[in-house]
C-alpha cells in the first residue's frame, strides 16, 4: 500500500510529541513526581497515535506509543512477566465507549456478551505469583515486560493471603491488582511528614509507589498499604471460567474484596455504572480516575485478542479531572535552589478533590503571557492527581477591568539580584549562589529522600538552622553539636539527638545518593547512579573530562558540561572538601559497583573505520557492557583503537600519539571469553 507522504509540519509536531511524551513518562514512572495531569498526559498522547495512525512511517519503534513508560531500579531483582503486563486502551468520552462496544459485537459475531465494571484504582500494578500456592513474588510492572521483585514489602501488607487456601488451583497462580493508599491514612502520613518538618509526599499513588520501593521492608510494614486483585491467570486452567467468578474465587481465598464492581449487560448499563462512579469518585476513599470495563467471559476474551499493547477485551473510561472557578489574587516568585523562578498563583481558597487550594504554579512567565493572566482575574484551577494544581486558564468575561497585566521583576525576590534569561531557556535565573533562596533550597535537597536522606532536616529545620546561622552550606551539618541542635526553639533534646544520629548515618550513604544530593544542575537520581558506578570515588567523577563523560551512555552534552562547571567552581571544591573531612563517604559502596564481569574497567576503546560484524554503536555497547568507555576521538587516554576498513584520521593519530592499534578480528579475540 502506499504510505502517505508525511508533511514536515507532521513530522516536527510527532517529534515534539515524542520527546514530550518520554519526559513526562520519566517523571510519572521513574521519578513518582507527574508534572501534568493524567488528561493532559492522554491527550498529548492521543494527538501523538493520531498523528502515526494517519502517517504510519511515524510510528518508530522507540515512539513511546510502542512501548509502555517506566523501567526497573537495581536495589531488586528483576524479573520477567510471563505473560507481558499490557497498558489499557482508554477515552475519557462515553461516545467512544459506544464504539468500543461496537468493536466487540463485532469481534465475537452473534455471540451474547457481558461486562464487568470497576474502579480504575490510581495505585501502582503488581503482579503476584503464588506456586505450589505459596506466594513467592510479587513484581512490580517495571517496562511491562520485566519488574522488581518487591515481595518481602509486599508481604507486609495487612489481609494479604501468603498461601493459598486448598487445592483446587494449578501449580502457578498469576495474579494483578493495584497497591495504593486510602486518601485518609496519605493524609496521616503528610500529616505526620509535616510535624517533623519533613517534605511531603506528592500524592497517594506516588506514596504507595515509594513504600513499594522501600529497601527496608520493616520501614514498608509502617504504611498502611492497601492490595486490590482485578485479573488471575495461569499457563494451566484454573477453576473458574468468567471475571466474576475469579472475583468470588479471591474472595474465597480471602483477598480483601471489591464491593464496587457491577456485571453489566449493555453499554447503556456501562454508561450509568460510570456517571454514578463519577459523582461518587470522592466518597469512595480513595483515588480512583476512571472505570475499567472488561469482557466477563474468559473464551470470549480470547476470541476478542489483544495488540502488542492493550487487549482488545477492555477498555478504561477516565474520569476527567475536577476544575473549580476561584479569584487570582496575587502573582509571587519562589526561588529554586538551582536559581530557576517560577510564578506561583496566590488564589482564594477553594476545595477540589477534597483538598482546600489556595497555591497553584504559573511554571514560567511564557505560560502566563499564553494563557493571558491577570491578577484579579477568575480563573479555572485543576488538580488531576497532582498536589501542586495548575491554572487553567482565565475567565475574561468575568473581568471587571481592574485587574493587572503581570510584569515579571528584573530582581530577585530574595537577594534583589539581576534576573538572567539564556537563549532558548523559559525559566529566569536568579544567578547569584549565594542567594538565601538558593542555599536553602540546596541544603532542603541534599537532605531529601533520595539524596543523603535526613529524615529531621525538613524544610524548616533548614531555615531555622540557617537563621541561627549555625549552618551556611551543607557541609556545615557535619559539624553540628547536639548542644547547638537542642538549643533551637521547638526542638526538644530527643529530637535533637535524632537529627545528630542521622546525619551520622548519612555519612554513610552510598555515592550515588551523594552525587544527586550535591544539587548539580541536571543530575538526576539515574545520571547520579550512573556517574556512581562508573567512577570509584567522588575525586574520580571530579577529574572526568566533558569528552569522558559524554562518551557514557545515558550522559549528553549539557549534562556533561554542567557536571565538569560544578567541579570547575571553587566554591564547590571547598564545599566537597568539607564534606570529606566531616566524614561524609565519598567513596562507590560495593552495592554499586558495576554488575557482571568488567574485564575493560578503566579503559577507553575508539572504533573507527567500518565494521564487518557490528554497527559502531553495537561494537561500544559491548565494550561498555564489559566494563569500557567509548570515545569519539582518540587522545593519550585511549587504551586502544579498533581499526575496521578504511579507518583514516583517528589511525593516523592513534598512531602519532603511540596509541595500541587493535583489527575487528582481534577485538573479537578479546571479548570471546566474556560473551
Ligand atoms: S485491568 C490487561 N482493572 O490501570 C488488563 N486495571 O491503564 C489489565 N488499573 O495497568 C488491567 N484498576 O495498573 C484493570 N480494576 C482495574 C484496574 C486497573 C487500576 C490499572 C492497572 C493497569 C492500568 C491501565
Amino acid at each position: 500500500m502506499k504510505q502517505p507522504n508525511v508533511p514536515p509540519e507532521a513530522k516536527k509536531r510527532s517529534l515534539e510529541l515524542q520527546k514530550t511524551i518520554r519526559y513526562h513518562d520519566k517523571k510519572y514512572y521513574d521519578q513518582s513526581e507527574p508534572e501534568i495531569s493524567d488528561f493532559e498526559y492522554d491527550r498529548l498522547y492521543r494527538e501523538l497515535k493520531d498523528l502515526e495512525t494517519k502517517y504510519p512511517s511515524l510510528k518508530t519503534t522507540d515512539s513511546p506509543t510502542q512501548r509502555v513508560g517506566g523501567t526497573t531500579s537495581k536495589h531488586f531483582k528483576t524479573l520477567p512477566h510471563r505473560v507481558p503486563m499490557l497498558s489499557l486502551d482508554n477515552t475519557y468520552s462515553l461516545e467512544e465507549l459506544q464504539e468500543f462496544d461496537q468493536r466487540v459485537q463485532k469481534g465475537l459475531g452473534n455471540e451474547k456478551y457481558e461486562y464487568v465494571c470497576e474502579m480504575k484504582i490510581d495505585g501502582v500494578s503488581i503482579e503476584l505469583i503464588y506456586e505450589d500456592g505459596e506466594l513467592t513474588h510479587a513484581l512490580t510492572r517495571g517496562d511491562g515486560e520485566k519488574g522488581d521483585d518487591v515481595l518481602e514489602n509486599v508481604k507486609m501488607i495487612k489481609g494479604l493471603p501468603h498461601q493459598l487456601k486448598g487445592s483446587n488451583f494449578p501449580e502457578r497462580v498469576e495474579i494483578r491488582g493495584e497497591v495504593y493508599f486510602t486518601r485518609a491514612d496519605f493524609e496521616k502520613i503528610n500529616r505526620e511528614k509535616e510535624e517533623q518538618g519533613e517534605q511531603l509526599f506528592a500524592n497517594p499513588r506516588n506514596t504507595a509507589s515509594g513504600t513499594l520501593k522501600t529497601i527496608d521492608p520493616k520501614e514498608a510494614a509502617k504504611k498502611p498499604l492497601h492490595i486490590l486483585l482485578y485479573y488471575v491467570f495461569s499457563p494451566k486452567p484454573l477453576p473458574f471460567d468468567t471475571q466474576e467468578e475469579s472475583l468470588q474465587w479471591l474472595k474465597k481465598q480471602g483477598f480483601p474484596e471489591d464491593p464496587h464492581h457491577r456485571i453489566c449487560k449493555t453499554i447503556e448499563e456501562v454508561h450509568s455504572y460510570c456517571e454514578e462512579y463519577q459523582a461518587k469518585r470522592d466518597s469512595i476513599g480513595f483515588d480512583c480516575d476512571g472505570v475499567v470495563l472488561k469482557i466477563n467471559d474468559f473464551k470470549q476474551r480470547i476470541k476478542l485478542g489483544e495488540t502488542t499493547k492493550i487487549p482488545r477485551w477492555a477498555i478504561a473510561f477516565k474520569f476527567a479531572a475536577q476544575r473549580a472557578e476561584t479569584t487570582l489574587k496575587a502573582i509571587t516568585l519562589q526561588v529554586g535552589r538551582t536559581g530557576a523562578i517560577t510564578p506561583v498563583a496566590e488564589l482564594e481558597p477553594v476545595s477540589l478533590e477534597g483538598t482546600t487550594v489556595s497555591r497553584a504554579t504559573l511554571h514560567n512567565e511564557d505560560e502566563i503571557k499564553r494563557k493571558d493572566l491577570r491578577v484579579g482575574d477568575r480563573v479555572i484551577v485543576e488538580k488531576g492527581g497532582l498536589v501542586i494544581p495548575k491554572v487553567l486558564q482565565s475567565v475574561p468575561e468575568k473581568r471587571k477591568g481592574n485587574e493587572k497585566v503581570f510584569k515579571m521583576p528584573t530582581t530577585c525576590p530574595v537577594c534583589e539580584s539581576k534576573l538572567e534569561r539564556e537563549e532558548g531557556e523559559v525559566a529566569w535565573r536568579c544567578e547569584n549562589a549565594a542567594c538565601d533562596a538558593q542555599v536553602e533550597g540546596r541544603i532542603e535537597h541534599f537532605c531529601g529522600r533520595d539524596a543523603l536522606d535526613i529524615r529531621g532536616a525538613g524544610p524548616a529545620v533548614v531555615k531555622q538552622l540557617l537563621t541561627e546561622k549555625l549552618i551556611h552550606d551543607y557541609a556545615d551539618l557535619y559539624y553540628l553539636k547536639e548542644k547547638d541542635v537542642a538549643d533551637l526553639e521547638r526542638k526538644a533534646e530527643k529530637s535533637a539527638q535524632n537529627l545528630i544520629g542521622q546525619i551520622d548515618e548519612s555519612r554513610k550513604r552510598t555515592l550515588g545518593r551523594l552525587l544527586f544530593g550535591l544539587g548539580i544542575r541536571h543530575v538526576g537520581v539515574h545520571v547520579a547512579e550512573i556517574l556512581a558506578t562508573r567512577y570509584k570515588d567522588l575525586w574520580a567523577v571530579t577529574e572526568a573530562a566533558e569528552e569522558e563523560l559524554t562518551a557514557i551512555d545515558g550522559i549528553g552534552p549539557i549534562v556533561a558540561r554542567s557536571i565538569v562547571a560544578f567541579f570547575d567552581t571553587a566554591a564547590n571544591v571547598k564545599i566537597l572538601k568539607k564534606l570529606e573531612k566531616g566524614g561524609v563517604n565519598l567513596k562507590r559502596l560495593k552495592e554499586e559497583e558495576p554488575s557482571g564481569e568488567q574485564p575493560f574497567a578503566g579503559q577507553t576503546f575508539v572504533f573507527t573505520g567500518e565494521l564487518k560484524g557490528y554497527s559502531r554503536k553495537e561494537a561500544e555497547d559491548i565494550a561498555k557492557k564489559l566494563g569500557a568507555k567509548a570515545a569519539g576521538s582518540v587522545s593519550k587516554l585511549t587504551s586502544y583503537v579498533v581499526a575496521g576498513e578504511a579507518a583514516g584520521s583517528k589511525l593516523k593519530k592513534a598512531k602519532e600519539l603511540g596509541v595500541p592499534v587493535i583489527s575487528e578480528d582481534d577485538f573479537n579475540n578479546m571479548i570471546k571469553k566474556y560473551r
